[in-house]
């Protein structure tokens, strides 16, 4: 394959996408601030590399939540994979499958669990809403408990769907993100969209939203652990852990969702600082290189998750290109660990790293 880094892949998914497709999956909501702010982020974090350190042998190796994984990267979960490859769901599996990823499914991977090409560990994605009653949670949690998952991720900041702008210029019908975008016609038109999304939709819903009080019940409800995912504050850190999460994401929803919240890579410290090491701290939004990574291990996260990049790579190539990102990705974190003279996880902290002008 040509591409030779995460940007290359984004050059090569762009062309081979639709533009409306490309839009869904690159865009953020409102002005994208937080979008530009994710990636911003990270270049105002210097590396501080040490020399003279035995690094021959590099480990990326680590234990989280009880599970043995290869490198501390993730594949998040990412709605509409159809319209950037037919069965986006099961390609992503099959490749975190080979690639030994964790991945964090939206659903419906049963063919690959069947099949045996399903990554070992996957935790099961969930916005809450089949939570609505104790039966419902307790049916839910069953399933997946015999399915063989690993964990519960709960997306906590999606419980009204943002103003994502390129969406409505693009009069995207929504259900498109399930099915994958229709055919264009000799004119070059897709057909027009039943349901598209809009502005200026006052925010209600038909039930009462999910809440702590959610989380508490699905963490008694399970043996698996519940990870929690779009914490932004320190204040929502600490009631992640008195409310019984085993994990949280430091996440925006990759800029998706509330916009002007600043970077992750901005709100992680303040995150891990409140959190003080109870529990897991992960983190996503941005990462495009290895040594994003690196800052973000600094400045606490136990490990990162990644959509965007991996959707590139499924964009262009399916399966191929899921495997050939997260290979790129593992080989430049390893490779900047043995630059910046940390040969393991454990040595790497926040003497690694300093903010530019400070
Ligand atoms: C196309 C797309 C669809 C997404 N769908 C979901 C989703 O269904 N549930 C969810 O929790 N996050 C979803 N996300 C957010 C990602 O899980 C993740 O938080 C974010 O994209 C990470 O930033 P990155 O794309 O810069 O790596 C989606 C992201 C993208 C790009």
């Amino acid at each position: 394959m040509d591409p030779v880094n995460v940007f290359d892949f984004a050059t090569l998914a762009k062309k081979r996408l639709d533009p409306v497709a490309w839009d869904y999956l690159e865009g953020g909501s409102e002005d994208e601030q937080t979008l530009h702010d994710n990636r911003e982020g990270f270049k105002k974090i210097i590396i501080r590399p040490r020399v003279l350190v035995d690094t021959h042998k590099i480990d990326t190796s680590l234990t989280l939540l009880g599970l043995k994984l290869d490198y501390p990267i993730l594949f998040d979960p990412a709605g509409g994979k159809n319209c950037f490859f037919p069965n986006g769901e099961l390609e992503v599996s099959r490749a975190a499958g080979k690639s030994k990823t964790l991945h964090i499914t939206n659903g419906g991977i049963e063919a690959t669990l069947q099949e045996g090409t399903a990554a070992e560990n996957w935790w099961q994605l969930t916005t809450g809403g089949i939570l609505t009653n104790k039966a419902q949670t307790r049916s839910f949690v069953r399933r997946i408990e015999a399915q063989g998952c690993k964990g519960i991720c709960l997306t906590v900041d999606i419980m009204h769907v943002s103003q994502r702008e390129r969406e409505i210029h693009n009069k995207l019908e929504r259900s498109w993100c399930e099915t994958g975008l229709p055919k264009r016609d000799a004119a070059g038109k897709l057909p027009v969209a039943k349901t598209p999304w809009k502005a200026g939709i006052l925010p209600s819903k038909a039930s009462p939203l999910p809440t702590w009080e959610t989380l508490a019940e699905l963490c008694a409800a399970t043996s698996l652990p519940v990870i929690v995912k779009g914490i932004m504050t320190a204040e929502d850190g600490d009631r992640c852990v008195q409310y019984g999460a085993k994990a949280c994401i430091v996440s925006n929803h990759g800029a998706r969702q509330q916009d002007s919240v600043g970077g992750t890579i901005e709100a992680l410290p303040e995150v891990v600082r409140a959190v003080n090491g109870r529990i897991p701290v992960l983190m996503d939004g941005g990462i495009r290189r290895g040594t994003d990574i690196l800052k973000a291990l600094a400045l606490g996260a136990t490990a990162v998750c990644i959509a965007r990049p991996y959707l590139y790579g499924m964009a262009s190539f399916g399966q191929a290109g899921v495997e050939r990102v997260i290979h790129l990705l593992h080989t430049e974190l390893a490779l900047n660990m043995g630059l910046a003279g940390v040969p393991n996880l454990r040595s790497i902290d926040k003497s690694l790293v300093r903010i530019r002008g400070l």
